[in-house]
């Protein structure tokens, strides 16, 4: 059984499908905790409506000190795999390095179009809208220390309609994320993702 943690900071919608898509599959994993940086954010909520362990870790002044808490509360756990959903905080180094090949990461685009710094949320959609691009679709990657740069899992893709907004582009290509990441989480479990290079 793999144990896994989710960093979370917003609805967490990701998050709670997993969560149930774990339990009502056999998928050989188990949520064991959910890190979010924001104590009022829907991931926790759910987390503490369903006895899930929870952990807030905040900015510190020390950035090490937070590096060092990350790490000790992922030992802690056992956790063997790492899944950002949006988590809107920096992974620091020291995380990336120990959980080589083990965090995952759901990206709203088709990866590598629209990646990298500054493209989050709606920002993606609108950008994907405002190129006229036919395509669009969602992501599941590794995280290397490069924005949205690591191993791609599985990518789907949909059609933009002419009239699409960003906003319904992005509901439609959030029910993409919830069954992709899903479908990723599983392969990860069964240990049937391989990375060449
Ligand atoms: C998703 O669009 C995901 O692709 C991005 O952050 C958003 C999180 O949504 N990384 P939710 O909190 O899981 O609903």
């Amino acid at each position: 059984m793999k144990n896994i943690a989710v960093f979370a900071s917003g609805t967490g919608s990701n998050f709670i499908n997993i969560y149930n898509g774990l339990k009502n599959n056999s998928i050989n994993g188990e949520i064991k905790l959910l890190i979010s940086n924001n104590s009022n954010c829907g991931a926790v909520l759910f987390a503490i409506k369903n006895n899930i362990e929870y952990k807030i870790i905040n900015d510190f002044r020390f950035p090490i000190e937070k590096n060092k808490e990350y790490e000790l509360v992922l030992n802690f756990y056992r956790i063997d795999l790492i899944l950002l959903a949006g988590f809107m905080k920096k992974i620091p180094e020291n995380i990336v390095r120990l959980y080589k090949n083990k965090i995952l990461n759901i990206h709203p685009s088709l990866l590598p179009k629209y990646g990298g710094q500054g493209f989050y949320g709606m920002k993606v959609h609108e950008a994907v809208i405002d190129s006229k691009d036919k395509l669009s679709g969602a992501t599941v990657h590794f995280v290397n220390e490069h924005y949205d740069k690591g191993a791609i899992v599985l990518q789907k893709s949909l059609n933009v309609l002419k009239s699409d907004t960003p906003e319904s582009l992005s509901k439609r290509i959030l029910k993409i994320e919830h069954s992709i990441y899903l479908e990723a989480v599983n392969l990860f479990c069964l240990d049937k993702i391989k990375i060449q290079y």
